[in-house]
């Protein structure tokens, strides 16, 4: 298991290059099975999801080939089947695209019930209902989720709950299916876009992505194609929290200032000087932190995904926040040990009352998530003294070499493996 050793007190300050977006890449390597054919995907974060998705489908039968740090050439004709039943594909959650993809190309897939962190219920029954408004039969049995059908015929599905997850699966499901596909109340996010986009790459007719309704007509073959993976809004909102709490100047290049707005615009509310040009954004830090309130929506909304590094940042700013979590029922587990810093959080159910404090102070803590990890690396950067962070493996999932862009920012972050 790692460590990270943080000195906090040292302001970020220079260029860090933001890399692809590992949300969009996670669905993006399953959806290649639905080619039966070569894919080349590029802009891929070098972080152990990647990796781990790589190693699943080179067990389903694929071949994967490293064409450099970023880039993969996956080959899926010679799968004949996708049975991704075994204890790898429990790790992360996005193994469930391979349901989605699987049922797509062969007309049946299982995959073992999906990981990923421990952040709420995470039920999957709006991906159920997609794949048997299409005609396919779900059972879950042992663990194991099982989807089969003699025929895929397009449908209008109505998503009860806005979820990335299920309105990605089904548009891979879609995309092979006889017929029209509708999609209403679907999610919006930049990544189903980049999705979108990849399966219109590879053949598929999707149309209407980043709106809430999509149409899928379906296709019978797709073919392999060569996609760029977009920059990851999530990495840099992380980066960009760290720079306010640290006073810091930095300029974060490869991003897309668009997928960006809903952080930019609460990182003004607070003071925070932010220059837009086309592909990068400045973030200048050098006023007081004024306090803010935030609430967790989907797409344009804030992310639910910078709530927990918002909230170190809100920790130390001027007088009283309020934070509202609406996406998922378990996303504070950060607090306790944010507590252990100093920090002044009160939690009631889904919603958090930060009352800033002057400083926090470094201590030793614990990532129980992706993102409380980043939470808590953003806190050790402004704590005063050494801050050690374990379970350093649940950052690694997302975030793509934390510690070199950390300290080529000015930061004093070192790794230590025990
Ligand atoms: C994706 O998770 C992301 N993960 C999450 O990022 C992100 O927080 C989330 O979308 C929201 O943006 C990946 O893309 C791998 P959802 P997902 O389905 O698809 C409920 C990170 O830190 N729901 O949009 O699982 C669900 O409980 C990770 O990078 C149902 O009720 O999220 C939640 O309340 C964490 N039934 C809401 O919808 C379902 O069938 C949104 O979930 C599916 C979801």
């Amino acid at each position: 298991m790692n460590k990270l050793i943080i000195e906090g007190g040292h302001r970020l300050q220079g260029e860090v290059e933001i890399s692809g977006f590992k949300n969009a890449a996670v669905a993006i390597i399953p959806a290649t099975v639905l080619a039966g054919d070569t894919c080349i995907i590029e802009n891929l974060p070098e972080i152990s999801d990647v990796k781990t998705l790589s190693e699943i489908l080179i067990g389903l039968g694929a071949t994967v080939r490293e064409l450099g740090p970023k880039a993969i050439e996956v080959n899926t004709t010679g799968m004949t089947e996708c049975f991704a039943d075994y204890e790898s594909a429990k790790e992360l959650r996005a193994s469930y695209y391979l349901l989605g993809a699987g049922l797509g190309r062969f007309k049946k897939a299982r995959v073992v019930y999906p990981g990923g962190c421990s952040i709420g219920t995470r039920p999957i029954d709006q991906h159920i209902k997609g794949f048997e408004a299409l005609g396919a039969k779900v059972t879950i049995e042992h663990g194991i989720i099982s989807v089969e059908a003699d025929r895929l015929v397009g449908a209008e599905i109505y998503m009860d709950v806005v979820s990335v997850g299920a309105t990605i699966n089904i548009m891979l499901a879609a995309s092979r299916a006889e017929g029209m596909t509708i999609i209403e109340n679907a999610a919006k996010e930049p990544h189903v876009v980049d999705v979108a986009n990849f399966l219109n790459c590879l053949g598929a007719d999707v149309r209407g992505a980043g709106t809430d309704v999509i149409k899928i007509k379906g296709v019978h073959e797709l073919k392999g194609c060569n996609h760029m993976v977009i920059p990851d809004q999530i990495e840099a909102g992380t980066y960009m929290i760290a720079a306010a709490a640290t006073k810091g100047d930095i300029v974060l290049n490869n991003v897309i200032p668009k997928h960006l707005e809903a952080i930019t615009a609460k990182l003004k509310e607070m003071g925070i000087e932010i220059i837009e040009n086309c592909e990068s954004i400045r973030v200048v830090a050098n006023s007081p932190l004024k306090n803010i309130n935030i609430k967790t929506l989907v797409y344009p909304g804030f992310p639910t995904d910078l709530q927990q590094p918002m909230s170190s940042l809100l920790t130390v700013a001027n007088g009283t926040s309020v934070v509202t979590e609406t996406i998922f029922e378990g996303r504070f587990k950060h607090v306790d040990e944010l507590k252990r810093m100093g920090a002044n959080i009160k939690v009631e159910g889904r919603v958090a009352v930060i009352n800033g404090v002057d400083k926090l102070m470094g201590a030793k803590v614990s990532a129980s998530d992706l993102r409380a990890g980043a939470a808590l690396v953003v806190a050790g950067l402004v704590a005063e003294g050494e801050t050690e962070i374990e379970n350093v493996h649940f950052v690694d999932r997302g975030y793509d070499q934390l510690e070199e862009k950390l300290v080529k920012l000015g930061a004093r972050v070192r790794r230590v493996s025990l």
